[in-house]
């Protein structure tokens, strides 16, 4: 019903709405006064936290997309091996688990069948595994050894929004405390980034009142047929979760890239008046990325392509090779996947109304895959 909508048009809009809130109450409680990282609900003690040598992480879709994510946060701030595994491909291929592997299994719903055999085939070689979980008591975290809940409250569209930028922030807890009780060599820039992540939920507000030229330009490309997502580093699986939106919702060809890979085919497929869209990391830091994004848009803005640029405040050296450009806020580079997806999400969500779909209930989708 309306009501239950909060008066908007679909529980998607709804549910992108409130982000900025499920952000902080996935937040809320975790942080102590002295700024440090308080996790004991994981009930996996800090002594068994020091001896983990390797983490798996194992998803479905845009959790899959999440826990890419977590694999630069945690190998970053931790220096613990990482790999990150689609659930439904991992217990196929005979993996090497042992006791100090530490398995992640992130779910929205704690019922995806692939994700729930994956974790179970985990716990058979004798892993521990730690569920991030949007839904208290679902059948994920209750098999699992330790669960950290996600606090996006119930997501009704099919399409996942609220629910991915909860798992970001329940990646970037585990890698942050997992950083904390090691004792790493980035301890100052630990500390400094928890400070960063209280802020973050103001910053996903603001992306969110500066969405009307996005709905524009979706309108204004209702009738392509394909769109392309280009991304680098975290802006990598951001790039595939917006060609993943753009497919469940606008049923067009969207694919993700990482850009550097770029030259090694899919520049091939750029011709007049394609829509490529482009994630774009900070100038800061890690610029060298940067620098090489740039000439990737240069590169296909000379070939034809509409390019539509997601770029961080005050980075100029975008500006001349950007037919569109969105603005998201100036975060740390691993915290950039929490403001740099919002505009995707009301990108297609928006394509998808002005292509007369159904928004919230997708042709042949279920919100949460029962089975194998
Ligand atoms: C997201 O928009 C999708 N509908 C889908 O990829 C989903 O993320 C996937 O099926 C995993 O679901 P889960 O998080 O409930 O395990």
């Amino acid at each position: 019903s309306a009501a239950e909508k909060g008066g908007y048009d679909y529980f998607m809009l709804k549910e992108i709405a409130e982000q900025p809130k499920a952000v902080a109450d996935t937040l809320l409680g975790r942080i102590d006064a002295a700024g440090s990282l308080t996790l004991d609900e994981l009930r996996i003690s800090p002594g068994a936290l020091r001896e983990v040598d390797k983490v798996v992480v194992i998803a479905c879709g845009t959790a899959f997309h999440a826990g890419m994510i977590a694999k630069y946060a945690i190998e970053h701030w931790t220096r613990i091996p990482c790999e990150v595994e689609l659930a439904s491909e991992f217990r196929y291929r005979d993996p090497i688990l042992d006791p100090q592997t530490l398995v992640i299994a992130i779910s929205q719903s704690g019922e995806t069948m692939d994700t729930l055999m994956a974790l179970r085939h985990a716990r058979e070689q004798g892993s521990r595994v730690l569920a991030i979980c949007n839904t208290n008591g679902s059948t994920i975290p209750r098999e699992s050894d330790a669960v950290l809940y996600t606090h996006a409250g119930p997501e009704v569209a099919v399409a996942s929004t609220k629910a991915f930028l909860t798992q970001l922030v329940a990646c970037y807890l585990v890698a942050l405390y997992l950083g904390q009780v090691r004792g790493t060599k980035w301890g100052d820039e630990i500390r400094a980034v928890i400070r960063d992540l209280a802020q973050i939920s103001g910053q996903v507000e603001r992306v969110l009142e500066t969405m009307e030229p996005v709905r524009e330009l979706a309108r204004s490309l209702a009738h392509k047929n394909t769109v392309l997502f280009l991304g680098r580093h975290v802006g990598y699986p951001v790039a595939l979760e917006g060609a993943l939106k753009l497919k469940e919702l606008a049923y067009m060809h969207a694919e993700g890239f990482a850009a550097g890979e770029l030259k090694h085919g899919p520049i091939a497929l750029i011709e007049e008046d394609l829509p490529v869209v482009v994630v774009v990391p900070s100038p800061r830091g890690r610029s060298v990325l940067h620098d090489k994004i740039v000439s990737n848009i240069q590169e296909i803005r000379a070939r034809g392509a509409r390019t539509i640029v997601i770029a961080e405040e005050g980075d100029e050296a975008v500006v001349p090779y950007a037919d569109h450009l969105v603005r998201i806020p100036v975060t740390p580079t691993l915290l950039q996947p929490l403001v740099a997806t919002v505009p995707l999400q009301v990108f297609a969500c928006e394509l998808a109304t002005a292509r007369g779909n159904e928004v919230d209930q997708p042709r042949n989708l279920a919100k949460s895959v029962t089975v194998e």
